[in-house]
């Protein structure tokens, strides 16, 4: 098969982790015989410097022709002063929206070998941690107005957080379904002791659960889902959640994997056209230093082959591929053990190209 792939390499250690990304993809080519074809779609700080915006209307396009988009990572300090309009996550916001990627996958699963890192005491993480937070992605506060006025000599600001009955129904389609692949549990996390969205997020989501009577569903409020977490990870299978909460929780479930920096995404809406990145940020502190772990963008690019473009063999060559390198023993910096082998970006992209 032939595919189109934009490429956002994006800020920080960005363009290393996407070189990384690129290279796997390449050996997956190879190995099935397809071709891949990479169109730069510059986005984000770099961008605000090239070209005076965070996402120019050319890199926007690129997307939109695409078949999938990779990205790495977008921001950093040197851009912090941007006016909020002119802010480089304010391109990664519109392209979301406008590639219309409601729904947002960030799996929290914990590798075997990687146990040692979890921060939760032995006998929670022992219990096993694998789940899904699927948050809702182009509606709620991130899309309502925002607005900051002076009035009786001080600044008052405003954000509004509005959600129609079809944002909540499509994407909470999307749990139920991915739930009936895994253990067959939906926990809907909402605010509806206080909020009105919450409100109308709970009973859409309780009418959609209707269309799947083997999928269990459990409603929790936002606070104690950040609790239980923490205290007993293993009760989750699917975690569906409106765009703030899901933002804040996915950032909790991904930390108690220990290891942020292996963790994908994928972002979808009506087609197969995604957009696949690591959950982690630009890491500026250790940009260009050959130190960023690039497996998080690997797995983003697993995803992609697997669920964009139905091709789920090669995406299984590149996660076995990942769990080898890990079982031989080889680490970078944030998820460094002792007895390991410590490697660089590229070192590590070269280990995983192998084994595929
Ligand atoms: C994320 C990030 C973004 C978000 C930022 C960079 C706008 O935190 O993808 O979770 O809040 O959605
Ligand atoms: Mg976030």
């Amino acid at each position: 098969m032939n595919k189109t792939i934009a490429v956002i390499r994006g800020d920080g250690i960005g363009p290393e982790i996407v070189g990384e990304a690129i290279g796997v993809l390449d050996a997956a080519a190879v190995k099935f015989g397809h071709s891949f074809t990479y169109q730069e779609a510059p986005m984000g700080g770099n961008a605000i410097d090239a070209y005076g915006v965070p996402l120019p209307d050319e890199s926007l396009a690129t997307c939109l022709r695409s078949d999938s988009v990779l990205l790495g990572a977008v921001g950093g300090p040197k851009w912090d002063s941007q006016p909020s309009a002119n802010r480089p996550e304010r391109g990664l916001l519109k392209l979301r929206s406008s590639m219309g990627l409601y729904t947002n996958v960030r799996p929290a699963r914990m590798f075997d070998d990687l146990s040692s890192a979890c921060p939760l005491r032995a006998d929670i993480a022992a219990r096993g941690i694998d789940f899904v937070v699927v948050r809702e992605l182009i509606g709620g506060v991130y899309f309502g107005e925002h607005s900051t006025s002076e009035a009786g000599g001080e600044q008052k600001a405003t954000d509004i957080m509005a959600y129609s009955e079809h944002e909540v129904r499509r994407v909470a389609r999307v749990a139920f379904d991915m739930a009936r692949k895994r253990r067959k549990r939906v926990t809907s996390v909402d605010k509806a002791n206080v909020l009105d969205t919450s409100r109308l997020w709970r009973r859409v989501v309780t009418e959609v659960a209707a269309e799947y009577p083997d999928v269990e569903l459990l409603h929790m409020y936002v606070d104690n889902a950040a609790m239980q977490i923490v205290r007993d990870p293993s009760q989750f299978d699917v975690v569906v959640t409106e765009n703030l909460f899901g933002d804040i929780l996915s950032d909790e479930a991904s930390q108690i994997t220990g290891s942020i920096g292996m963790i994908p995404s994928s972002s979808m809406g009506e087609g197969t056209r995604g957009l696949y990145e690591p959950i982690h940020g630009s890491a500026p502190d250790i940009a260009g230093q050959n130190k960023a772990n690039p497996i998080g963008t690997i797995l983003a690019a697993a995803m992609m082959l697997r669920y964009s473009f139905d091709m789920p063999a090669e995406a299984d060559a590149i996660e076995s591929a990942v769990d080898q390198t890990l079982k031989a023993g080889y680490r970078c910096g944030d998820i460094m053990n002792e007895g390991c082998t410590l490697l660089g970006c590229k070192e590590m992209g070269a280990e995983i190209r192998k084994r595929i």
